[in-house]
């Protein structure tokens, strides 16, 4: 048969329209460079929302794809594989956990973490301690109980009935959380950085609150490092920064480059309360996603890449300066390490998608967070000539978009 011919109008007669793509193609990728099937290039600042953390195409990773393809790609979860015990051994032996669930992406990670913390409330405390804390504007995932767990009520409701035992606090307001953490909390759900909603990062002693709470309270404080993890930050979990430790952590995004891969990481202790059967997944943990994820973490848990993202993350934080004393574009640039958010000034409110267009008109493919955030999430590898080439881009595509804007 011969291939089918496709461009971006098939996509709005083909594909379920919960996404609203823009009018080019991408078509292939190399380090922080993409081409769409035009041909036309692309300097890459989104990384795929935070998931090419090594770039397109990397050699390594490439290697590893053809090896572990040659061999073997699934078996099922009634059997074990080498690369899923590597790979769990890698992250416990890096992180406070024990133990490793594997799943295909950051939403069923949130899945496990939440369904364990309900499953050891109840197991130890009865059936009262089940309600689950979480934050205004957070972001968990897409499944019913992600969304219903998540502050953005627009992705829960029209669904009928949600998961009930669920309350949302605002973030980064400690006493109103220490109010809230009582006898029934089973768990606190937190982003160290709130990244789909305008990259908004904890306050450390917020954080540093909740743990001593929970504590308290035998509630188990779960990061969600979905977005932060796998060195996005600059180490290579978020809370490393914090001086504390999380009970549960789920990861996903980076840890596979792009192939879908997801992990909820815990303790011995808590982990013994998911018995045989009591959660799964077909493909959770498939040889070909781990022995990709092994890689991904071997390189990104090297110190001298670490450093390299604080490098990065200067540099832009240096262009978006440069364009904010030109422009006055931007009330705050804010985040960590190369999860960096620009929020808009009064002046270019709700412009977060102009940009976002100008800058593919101009070759680059940016992000945003929300209308009145710029959101930069690049590969922690970005060359620095793409970088300020990018930059060169993003100044050509802001001073269209202050013209329009006069
Ligand atoms: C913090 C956080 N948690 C969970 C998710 C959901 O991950 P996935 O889209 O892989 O299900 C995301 C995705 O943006 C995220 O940023």
């Amino acid at each position: 048969m011969s291939e089918i011919d496709v461009n971006r109008a098939t996509f709005d007669e083909v594909m379920v329209p919960v996404f609203a793509p823009p009018g080019f193609v991408p078509d292939r990728g190399r380090g922080s460079r993409v081409w769409d099937t035009e041909g036309r290039d692309y300097v890459d600042f989104a990384g795929g929302i935070a998931v090419t953390a090594l770039g397109h195409a990397h050699p390594e990773l490439l290697k590893v794809l053809h090896e572990q393809g040659d061999k073997l790609w699934h078996i099922g979860n009634g059997y074990t594989n080498a690369p899923v015990l590597r790979l769990a051994k890698r992250l416990t032996d890096l992180t406070f956990a024990d133990r490793a669930f594997f799943a295909n992406s950051g939403a069923e990670a949130n899945e496990a973490a939440l369904k364990l913390a309900r499953r050891y409330g109840i197991d130890q405390h009865g059936e009262q301690k089940i309600e689950i804390l979480s934050f205004t504007q957070s972001f968990h995932g897409r499944t019913f109980f992600t969304v219903s767990v998540g502050g953005q009520p627009k992705y829960a409701e029209g669904f009928g009935p949600q998961p009930q035992g669920i309350r949302h606090l605002p973030y980064n307001d400690l006493p109103r959380a220490l109010e809230a953490i009582g006898p029934k909390t089973c768990a606190v759900i937190v982003e160290p950085v709130q990244g789909e909603s305008g990259v908004i990062p904890a306050d450390p002693a917020f954080l540093k609150g909740l743990r001593d709470a929970c504590d308290e309270q035998d509630a188990l404080l779960i990061f969600d490092e979905v977005q932060t993890g796998v060195g996005r930050t600059g180490t290579f979990y978020a809370y490393m920064q914090y001086g504390m430790t999380p009970d549960i952590l789920t990861s996903a995004k980076a840890l596979g480059n792009g192939f879908p891969i997801g992990v909820m990481l815990t303790t011995d202790e808590i982990a013994a309360h998911f018995k045989v059967g009591v959660h799964g997944t077909t493909y959770g943990g498939n040889p070909l996603g781990a022995s990709i994820a092994d890689k991904v973490v071997e390189l990104i848990s090297d110190p001298k890449l670490l450093e390299g993202v604080n490098a990065r993350s200067e540099a832009i934080r240096l262009h978006l300066d440069r364009i904010n004393e030109r422009h006055g574009m931007f009330k705050e640039i804010r985040g960590r390490g190369l999860l960096i958010g620009a929020e808009l000034s009064d002046a270019y409110k709700d412009c977060a998608k102009d940009v976002l267009n100008a800058a593919a008109a101009h070759g680059v493919i940016m992000l945003i967070a929300g209308p009145n955030v710029l959101r930069f999430a690049p590969s922690l590898v970005m060359p620095l000539d793409d970088l300020h080439e990018g930059f060169a881009r993003i100044g050509r595509a802001i001073g269209q978009v202050v013209a329009g804007n006069r």
